[in-house]
């Protein structure tokens, strides 16, 4: 009996130190301490022992007991532990990563601004155009007061196409959004205000601030008596729904043979306010759009009686307008197709 005792607490002692899973543990406690158990037969089988043995062999049998379901239940934890770790493993993802996000992608840096700027304008009571990526020469210089041997044309490195169009001349790449302004004068009646949209295009050689194809804005407003003031004042508007806030700007005297007088507007730099950093290359002001009053030839050729009306136009590039709002800094990102960059917005 004492023998037999010794046997079954070495060999449930290693069988259940064995265990590798939680359910083997559990058979393990069946076999060695359940009701069907040696153990529980030799504690049922007791009375048939010798008197004085009795409570020894009854003592032993319970220690041997305990000692067993002391070992179960560290076993039990151990391959409980091990079995939840196993699980979190199984089921593990980074909460870091990024969301998939919809498959369906999202809007261009360039064409969001552009949608933006259509719903400022159309809620300022703008018409909306957009304008042909294809032109003539003659909306694209004629019809905005450049005649053919103006020096002016030097400025418009342009992209000619082969072909003609009737009355209109050689076909060429609009070169800017201003060849639009003949056609908008001549299909509205005054007082109007009418912006168009539209890609422009130069043989330019490429660096960080030119592209050879790039978006410009071309704002016409016409109405008796307008000034200077009314100018600068409808640039601030725009200048503040752009950027956010209200930023000085400032208006330099400049050419351009459509207006008279003409101007380079500036944007005081918001990096620095005025003082000079590296984003204004000390200037304390960034180039933002040519602008002025639209010149007394430009509304002859468009069928007006000179000096009849008034007003003016502005030409901003919107690339450079979603570049200093992104602080973007190469104008090239826009068309190289990246998904590092296009992702970021
Ligand atoms: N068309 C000009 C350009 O591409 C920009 C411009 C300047 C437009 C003055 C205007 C303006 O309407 O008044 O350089």
């Amino acid at each position: 009996m004492w023998d037999k005792l010794e046997k079954i607490r070495l060999q449930a002692a290693e069988e259940i130190k064995g265990t590798k899973t939680v359910a083997e543990l559990e058979e393990m406690k069946v076999k060695w301490l359940g009701r069907k158990s040696e153990l529980t037969e030799l504690l049922r089988g007791l009375g048939k022992m010798p008197a004085e043995e009795r409570p020894k062999l009854g003592q032993k049998t319970n220690e041997i007991k305990r000692e067993l379901e002391k070992y179960c239940e560290e076993r039990e934890n151990v391959l409980q532990k091990k079995e939840e770790e196993q699980s979190l493993q199984a089921d593990l993802f980074d909460v870091t990563l990024p969301g998939r996000g919809r498959v369906n992608g999202h809007l261009h840096p360039l064409t969001r601004t552009m949608l933006e700027l259509e719903d400022y304008f159309a809620r300022m009571g703008y018409m909306i155009y957009e304008t042909d990526n294809l032109t003539n020469e003659y909306d694209n210089f004629e019809g905005v007061n450049i005649p053919a041997d103006h020096p002016a044309r030097g400025m418009w490195d342009t992209f000619w196409v082969k072909g003609e169009e009737k009355k209109k001349g050689r076909l060429c790449m609009a070169t800017h959004t201003s060849c639009i302004q003949n056609r908008i004068l001549r299909e509205n009646k005054p007082p109007y205000k009418a912006v168009a949209l539209g890609r422009c295009f130069r043989r330019e050689a490429t660096d960080a601030t030119h592209e050879h194809t790039f978006y410009q804005i071309e704002g016409v407003i016409v109405d008796k008596k307008l000034s200077v003031g009314n100018l600068k004042k409808t640039l601030m508007d725009m200048v503040q729904f752009i950027i956010g806030r209200r930023v000085p700007i400032r208006l330099r005297p400049s050419y351009f043979p459509f207006v008279e007088p003409g101007f380079e507007v500036d944007v005081q730099c918001g990096k620095c306010e005025g003082k000079g950093c590296n984003m204004c290359k000390g200037n304390g002001w960034i180039e933002m759009l040519g602008a002025g009053m639209i010149h007394q030839n430009v509304f002859v050729e468009a069928g007006y009686k000179r000096n009849e009306w008034t007003g003016f136009a502005y030409g901003p590039g919107y690339d450079r307008l979603t570049m200093m709002r992104y602080g973007i800094t190469d104008i090239r990102h826009f068309f190289n197709s990246e998904p590092e960059f296009i992702e970021q917005f």
